[in-house]
């Protein structure tokens, strides 16, 4: 089926799989595979930008791929990889760097934003973590890239660098469209902030249920019902706002909420137990996932995408002015 388009998205491996990561982005990967052909891999180079030390995300790579196997990434059906194992990523990298303007990637404000959480540590990676994005999605020639609202800049920026690309050299790359996940911003336990790991406002998928029943008994409610009998607000509710996620009834729900015939602390131990209940095929599946079989899943997935990358760079040197690989 060569006239479908190719989607491609990655994750950083930055610690437990969370139910930002989930509603906010790997469900519609999941849905994504009926439709297309899919590329998806866990962000190890990525994750370098922020951690030096690569040791530290071996477990997490273990544990990102786990999760987003047992969540229904299906390796038969999508190219499942690891960044790093596709090294022509950093080639590309620095070949799209030759003709992305430095002013353009200045205008990005993930940096900005990244840099304040990381005084000590704001190298040049970090500072153009978009183009090494760029080059994630170009090497496959994605056309699709399902990405949150957060990712718009990187994408734009993308799409500028590629179109110069091709004007400069030859029409190699798509321009990739960003395809905006339909779920809006998943709020974490304190029910301010988008869920993060580097907040730690997160609530588990794939963890123990009594992880998970913490995790949502510490949701921050609505905070214009100081008590049980004042009828609530389930507009200004977090926790409200996920029983529309995990209740076809919700409405009902926000109803009793609303004429104060249920609490909070109701409210929250009837939503841990759906989560629970929920993600309990999950949690089974990522139960028989070994690191052995993991590996060899990455191990293929990588083997696959590398070829595709393989012929992008042979295409893309030609292009450029560079000799070809000598062992081709
Ligand atoms: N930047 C993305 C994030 O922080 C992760 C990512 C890396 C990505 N490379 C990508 C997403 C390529 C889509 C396409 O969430």
């Amino acid at each position: 089926m060569a006239d479908r388009i190719r989607i491609l998205s990655g994750m950083r491996p930055t610690g437990r799989f969370h139910l930002g990561n989930y509603l906010g982005a790997a469900k519609n990967w999941v849905e994504l595979q009926n439709q297309y052909e899919c590329f998806y891999f866990v962000a190890d180079y990525h994750a370098l930008t922020t951690e030096p030390d690569g040791h530290k995300a071996e477990d997490k790579v273990f544990d990102l791929t786990a999760d987003l196997i047992a969540v229904g990434i299906d390796p038969k059906r999508s190219v499942l990889y690891l960044q790093s194992k596709v090294p022509e990523v950093a080639e590309l990298t620095l070949l799209l760097s030759m003709v992305t303007p430095l002013s353009w990637v200045q205008r990005v404000p993930t940096f900005k934003e990244k840099a304040k959480l990381h005084p000590d540590n704001v190298n040049l990676g970090l500072f153009s973590y978009p183009i090494l994005q760029g080059a994630d999605i170009l090497i496959v020639k994605g056309g699709g890239v399902p990405v949150g609202k957060d990712q718009l800049a990187h994408l734009e920026l993308v799409r500028e660098v590629a179109r110069r690309f091709n004007r400069t050299y030859a029409p190699v790359f798509p321009e990739p469209r960003a395809l905006l996940t339909e779920t809006p911003l998943v709020k974490g336990t304190d029910g301010k902030q988008r869920m993060s790991k580097t907040v730690g406002n997160i609530v588990g998928v794939t963890d123990d249920p009594d992880v998970i029943r913490k995790q949502v008994m510490s949701m921050v409610t609505d905070v214009k019902r100081p008590r049980k009998t004042d009828p609530g607000h389930p507009r200004l509710c977090n926790v409200c706002a996920f029983y529309k996620f995990f209740f076809d009834d919700w409405e009902h729900y926000w109803d009793l909420c609303r004429k104060a015939q249920i609490g909070c602390f109701d409210k929250k131990k009837l939503l841990a137990e759906r989560m629970i209940e929920t993600f309990r095929p999950f949690r089974e599946a990522r139960a028989e996932l070994t690191p052995a079989l993991v590996n060899q899943i990455l191990e293929e997935g990588s083997e696959n995408a590398r070829e595709v990358a393989r012929q992008t760079m042979l295409e893309v040197r030609d292009a450029v002015g560079l000799p070809s690989y000598l062992d081709r």
